[in-house]
């Protein structure tokens, strides 16, 4: 993109990235536009590449925040982050299954005939190197039998992609089950596509003003283990995450309703609510390790991006090459906000920040 391009994708920020006509297009009933900040969050390290974060977020002091942990982070090298492939599941669901044992069966025998029907299906997908890469069944009970069809989406998120491959499969799936076919829909629980991020902070690089790092690194630890044994404190832990998460997937015009339900399912998985990043002081206590995984289904093409240039912008910033090293930026920025937020109330408390943001916020004269 040149600079003339980015100057106008900039100017466009001014009425939100988009204009009426757009939002027009957009949705139904459109009236306007509701405006959110869009800033850029600075000193991302990620698997040795610097990045310029866009984030979108109406909460003052989350971007300081996402850049001043970010800073702390790049003090021990920066994030590291990894993630599997971008597997999406849909789901086929068949009721009033008289032998769901003998249906399972008989899908599993179909498995290759069920996966060329959903490559049939999706023609661009597989010009692009993805397409169906596999299939479970599951007997729910009550008659109930739902098979599911994993699909590789590449650069998308891929809901369109997965929702006409459950269409696709469908009447096969419910003629294998001898069944009727009920509900085809992508899954938003995309357990299959995660994204896991860690930092490693020497303790030094923790302290503040009247806290030292060893202190400030044992208070984050300690808040962390809160998180584990309390659902109650998990759930506000996971929204300093969700801050630093929703903003860079907002910016980049993703589903981020998509993104909280997968993760806060996942959060459950092992049946009591918990935290999505822990953080512990390695044996030595010379540095403070966090962790956070989480399913993250995100795309660097197709859905709100083919519309609004705000968001194209925000790719263009990124600068990442694929929808996985966008996951990777999404899940540091989660950290990181993550990281502020335990070290502010573990130390300072939170409101002393936060309300000298919040002022800046609310007295700042118009224009
Ligand atoms: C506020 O937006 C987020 C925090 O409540 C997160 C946390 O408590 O960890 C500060």
């Amino acid at each position: 993109m040149c600079g003339l391009e980015i100057a106008a994708l900039v100017g466009a920020l001014d009425t939100g990235g988009i204009d009426a006509a757009t939002a027009d297009r957009m949705v139904e009933n459109a009236l306007g536009l509701l405006g959110v900040p869009f800033g850029v969050a600075l000193h991302f390290r990620i698997n040795e590449r610097d990045y310029v974060v866009p984030m979108a977020t109406e909460e003052p002091s989350v971007i300081a925040a996402a850049s001043h942990a970010a800073k702390r982070v790049r003090a021990g090298g920066g994030f590291f982050a990894t993630s599997t492939d971008p597997i999406m599941i849909g789901q086929v669901e068949v009721h009033d299954v008289a032998a769901p044992a003998a249906a399972i069966e008989r899908i599993l025998a179909a498995k290759s005939e069920i996966l060329a029907v959903a490559d049939r299906a999706i023609p661009t997908l597989i010009e692009r190197g993805g397409g169906a890469r596999g299939l479970s069944v599951r007997d729910l009970g009550e008659g109930y039998v739902v098979v599911h069809v994993e699909v590789d989406c590449r650069e998308a998120m891929g809901a369109n992609i997965v929702n006409t491959v459950a269409e696709a499969t469908g009447p096969l799936i419910a003629e294998l089950c001898e069944g009727t076919l009920g509900l085809r829909i992508l899954t938003n629980y995309c357990d299959l596509r995660t994204t896991r991020v860690t930092a490693r902070i020497p303790v030094e690089a923790l302290a503040c003003d009247k806290t030292d790092g060893l202190t400030a690194a044992r208070g984050i630890a300690s808040a962390s283990k809160f998180a584990e044994l309390d659902p109650y404190r998990a759930v506000t832990h996971n929204k300093g995450i969700a801050n630093g998460i929703d903003a860079v997937v907002v910016a980049t015009g993703n589903d981020w309703r998509a993104v909280e339900a997968a993760a806060h399912a996942y959060a459950a998985r092992s049946g009591k609510y918990g935290p999505l990043a822990t953080w512990r002081l390695t044996g030595d206590e010379q540095a403070l390790e966090g962790v956070l995984e989480l399913p993250l289904a995100v795309g660097a093409i197709g859905g709100a991006l083919r519309a609004h240039p705000g968001a194209r912008l925000a790719l263009d910033i990124l600068r990442v090459r694929s929808s996985s090293e966008l996951g990777q930026v999404v899940a540091a920025a989660g950290l990181a906000t993550n990281l502020a937020a335990l070290r502010a109330l573990a130390t300072e408390g939170i409101q002393r920040g936060h309300m000298r943001l919040h002022h800046r916020a609310t007295s700042r004269p118009p224009g």
